[in-house]
């Protein structure tokens, strides 16, 4: 058993990519399930976006022909990558189960290429957050909050300096831990009092899924080192259990130490900006998983990228930082309205 597990871990370390996602429909088993699909009637409104039938539209490009012609060019090695992803491979039959993914189109008439999200998750980022806001520690706890993540800062500078692609993926793979934990935390403790959530089970969850999507994203842009993937392991390993303990012991205090994690991703954002638009950090074209996702026009670029990137991580800083003031204020966060869809 230990020994698949240290094998496991090794490959993982040594073939590299995850397998959901990828610009690239990198996920070959994903992809398999997509080309059985069975066609299923999906109608609706979800996130603002209307889809009907079996096709969602995108707002239509009005790119110049030359970046058209580029985006077309992606869009074929997309498919072609894919193709050879399943080249070669089992191919699941329909199964007795009926279980498929529905077909979905884009308004071109594309089908849609991601199985890891459904367009109707996917939305406009709104930039006209307030970026400076920030939560002045005003007790011990916050202070301690604002000086324990000041302080894990530090060897994140030291290691990573102004590699912030590398950085990106480190941070991201940390931010995605806290939703995840405290929406089950919060099911848990709803199932065990018989209590309804007040839409907070469902609020942190989509923050997680929301922090996981940024990282999918960023490890199109840079694959990570071996070195780097194990300290990813290791964060990961000591993370999860700590804030897990964390969590149950003092809510209040594990929200507000994320809404300033939060307030550092924003720091860590801007100064990526800086780089790119200093010229220091090329600004690639973004890629394909970031243009359906955050519904981006079809030139995008990475600097469009981390700038919607950046916006969300502003709405976890505001989400975390109420829901500490609300166990703050003696209250449970049941008894406020959870913040859904607002990333
Ligand atoms: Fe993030
Ligand atoms: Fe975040």
């Amino acid at each position: 058993m230990n020994r698949f597990v240290v094998k496991s871990v090794m490959r993982g370390l040594i073939n590299g990519r995850s397998y959901c996602s990828g610009g690239s429909i990198s996920g070959g088993h994903a992809y398999r399930s997509a080309i059985v699909g069975r066609s299923l009637q999906l109608s609706g409104q979800h996130n603002g976006v209307t889809f009907g039938g079996f096709e969602w539209r995108r707002m239509m490009s009005s790119a110049p022909a030359s970046v058209e012609k580029a985006t077309s060019e992606r869009e074929e090695k997309t498919e072609k990558s894919a193709a050879e992803e399943t080249k070669g491979k089992e191919v699941v039959t329909s199964s007795y189960w009926g279980i498929s993914r529905p077909k979905v189109t884009r308004e071109d008439g594309t089908d849609w290429p991601w199985n890891c999200f459904m367009p109707w998750e996917t939305y406009r980022s709104d930039l006209s957050i307030d970026l400076k806001k920030h939560h002045k520690p005003k007790n011990f706890m916050d202070k301690f909050a604002y000086r324990t993540v000041k302080i894990l800062r530090i060897p994140t500078d030291i290691f990573f300096q102004r590699r912030y692609g590398c950085r990106a993926v480190m941070l991201e793979t940390v931010a995605a831990v806290p939703g995840m934990v405290g929406g089950m935390l919060l099911h848990l403790k709803s199932l065990r009092k018989f209590q309804q959530s007040g839409g907070w089970i469902k609020a942190l969850l989509e923050e997680a899924e929301n922090e996981r999507m940024h990282l999918m994203t960023m490890i199109e842009l840079v694959q990570p080192k071996w070195y780097e993937r194990l300290l990813v392991l290791t964060v990961q390993g000591v993370f999860f259990n700590a804030f897990f303990v964390l969590y149950l012991l003092s809510p209040k205090l594990a929200h507000r130490i994320v809404g300033y994690l939060e307030e550092e991703a924003i720091h860590s954002y801007t100064e990526y900006l800086k780089d790119i638009e200093s010229g220091r950090i090329e600004n690639v074209p973004a890629p394909s998983i970031a243009i359906d996702y955050w519904r981006l026009p079809k030139d995008a670029t990475l600097k469009d990228v981390i700038t919607v990137i950046r916006a969300d991580e502003a709405h976890h800083r505001d989400v975390n930082h109420f829901a500490s003031d609300i166990h703050f204020q003696g209250k449970e966060l049941r008894e406020a309205p959870a913040p859904l869809g607002y990333h």
